[in-house]
This record gives structure tokens, sequence and C-alpha cells, in this order.
């Protein structure tokens, strides 16, 4: 017998970022993040999970192609679930799983991005959030998604706010064991849904540091990053909350820039520094800001990740579409940029 279960999981994109861990093991953050949960049509992991009793060992396909379960964040993923594992019954296909026979079992996992991963867009993120989502659905697991979001954060951090949609707050937590470092819902996907959010994919080749080796690197030696935890975050977030619930949008645009910008000071001010933007990056925040200018009240946000990739976040689907118009003015495609393709998303779960 086979018992499968298959789930899709969207990306999402921090608008306050995550940069830092406390703890490397159980991936607990030195500060609380925001982000938004794009529409899963366009970014999204989808897993599927099997069981059976003729699966000898647990097994991984990653788009196609077998990777190796040994790393830390999977297992401990997959042993948290386990943990949880219920009692399951499938009269359909007569199949009947005691709690305690789930220690036995192995499962088969077969997941595909339909997004280049480890390109800066955010992929482990959907990629955990999927995997521990529907393992507990296959296992029967009865814990709420925040809950699980405290699994996901194990996988990687960003992770943990895929779990859902609209705007979602990772709490960083006080606890030793990170029971409290999880995710929750700020607002549902419905709430502000007149933004557009369009990726400019500037390079989809895997990024050149890693965010968990950068994030060491940045906690080890960038002074900034402590101000930044410390002393900006808390009053960001504070303010990024309030924004979001009254939807106002020159607010919004404001913490959202300044904070990616602040990220991206942090990796400069990190021994060695890390250079995730590029020329054409800086090129399209220039592009932004002078637009932003010129209309007196801004139109558009920006943010970019661990990559050079813009995520851009219009005010509604006139701005979207001016600003596209801009893009392509600035970066015509015969122009020897690299700037090759859009990804157009709406904020949705
Ligand atoms: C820049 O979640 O990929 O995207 O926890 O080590 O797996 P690990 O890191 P990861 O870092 C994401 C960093 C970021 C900002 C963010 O998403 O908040």
């Amino acid at each position: 017998w086979v018992r499968m279960v298959t789930a899709q999981t969207p990306t999402n994109i921090a608008v306050i970022k995550y940069w830092g861990k406390r703890d490397e093991t159980l991936i607990l953050p030195v500060n609380d993040s925001i982000s938004v949960t794009l529409d899963p049509a366009h970014l999204c992991t989808t897993t599927t999970v099997a069981v059976s009793s003729s699966f000898d060992q647990d097994r991984m396909w990653l788009n196609g192609k077998e990777i190796s379960l040994s790393g830390g964040r999977f297992q401990n993923c997959l042993r948290e679930i386990r943990a949880r594992a219920c009692d399951v019954e499938d009269e359909e296909k007569g199949i009947k799983i005691a709690k305690k026979d789930w220690e036995k079992l192995h499962v088969h996992i077969a997941s595909f991005n339909n997004f280049p991963t480890a390109a800066g867009l955010a992929s482990s993120a959907a990629g955990f959030a999927c995997l521990v989502f529907a393992l507990a659905k296959l296992m029967n697991a009865k814990e709420d998604n925040s809950e699980l979001s405290a699994i996901a954060r194990q996988g990687s951090g960003s992770a943990c706010r895929s779990l859902f949609g609209g705007f979602v707050k990772w709490i960083m937590g006080k606890a030793e064991d990170g029971r409290d470092s999880l995710a929750v819902q700020l607002v549902d996907e419905k709430h502000w849904d007149e933004l557009v959010i369009i990726i400019a994919v500037v390079c989809s080749r895997q990024k050149e540091t890693s965010s968990t080796t950068g994030m060491r690197d940045s906690v080890e030696t960038s002074l900034l990053l402590k101000h930044r935890a410390k002393e900006v975050v808390p009053k960001r977030i504070t303010e990024m909350e309030e924004a979001i619930k009254t939807r106002d949008f020159e607010s919004f645009a404001q913490l959202t820039c300044a904070d990616s910008n602040q990220f991206h000071a942090v990796c400069l001010d990190t021994c060695p520094p890390i250079f995730y933007m590029n020329d054409t990056s800086h090129r399209i925040i220039s592009c932004v800001e002078k637009w932003n200018r010129s209309e007196g009240t801004p139109q558009v946000a920006y943010t970019f990740d661990a990559g050079p990739n813009a995520v851009l976040i219009a005010h509604n689907r006139k701005a979207a579409t001016q600003l596209l118009q801009k893009l392509l003015f600035c970066f015509p495609p015969s122009s020897d940029t690299d700037l090759n393709s859009y990804v157009i998303g709406d904020k949705s779960i």
C-alpha cells in the first residue's frame, strides 16, 4: 500500500527582514520580521509525500533530482512531525497506520519549485513550509499552522512565514527552546488586495553566499547588525504593522525600502563584505526612487533579498502598469543588462 499527500505552498517576501540568528540549530532570529505571501500561481513549491510499507529508507527528490536527506534541517523537521504523528485510517484504500508505527515507516518526498532555486527568491521558504505541511497531513498531526510554523522554522527561518497568506509576522520569541518563535497572520490576503507584486528577475543563477553563511558572518562581525536588531527593527515592526492595518502605502513603501537598504548595508558591514545586489539592482532602485519623488507620493516599494532580483510592490494596478513601462524604457529587451524577465504575482495565499 501507499499513502500520498500533495501540498502547494507559495513563497514569501520579507518587508522587514530576518537577518541573523541567536541559535543556529533551532533557527532562532535576532529580530522579528514581517513578510507578504505571494500568489501560488507564480512562485510556489509543490511537494508530494508518500509513505509505504515497502520503503526501506527516507528519500527526497528536488526538481526531479535525488538529494541527500542527511542534513540536520530535514532531519529536524521530519523528527518533529513524526513525534506528532497520529493514527491514520483511510477506509477507501484500506490503510490503517497506528501512531506507534510511524517511527518504523519511511517517507519518499518529491518537491518541485516553479521558480529558480537558491537565486534569492526564497525557495527554501516555500520548500520547507510545504514539506512540513504535507508531512503533517500525511501523518495526521493535529497542530495548527502557527505550531507547524515553529517546525518549518527549523528547516529554514523564512519558511515559518509561508504557512499563512496575506501579511505575516515571525515573532522572534524569548524561550531558549524556541517554542514561542513562530509565525502569526497579521491580515489575510483580502485585506490589501490592490497591491501588485512584480519580481524583476535580474539573475536566476545560484547565489554565491547562502543566507545561512551570510547571516552567520554578519552576526559575528557586523556592529550595524547589533544596532539594527536592538534599536531599529522593534520600532519599524510597530510602524509596519500600523501601515499594513491602515493600508497606508506611503509609510509602507518608506519602511520597506529603508529596511531592504539597511539589510544590504549590514551585508556590506560584514567581514568579508557580502554583495547581493549588482549594478542592475542599483539602477532599479534609482529608477524607482526618481519616479516616486517625481510623483510626490510613493507609487512603488522595492525590496531585495539575498540576491540581485528586485521585488517591486506597486500601490495598485495603474502604478504597476506604469512601473513596467518605466522598467522597459530603462532596460530595453535588446540592452546588455541582465534584466531578463518579470514575474507578476498578486498577494495571495
Ligand atoms: C534575506 O530563511 O533563507 O530572505 O534560516 O538560514 O535558512 P536560513 O535563512 P533564510 O534567510 C532569509 C533571509 C532573507 C530575509 C527574509 O526572508 O526575512
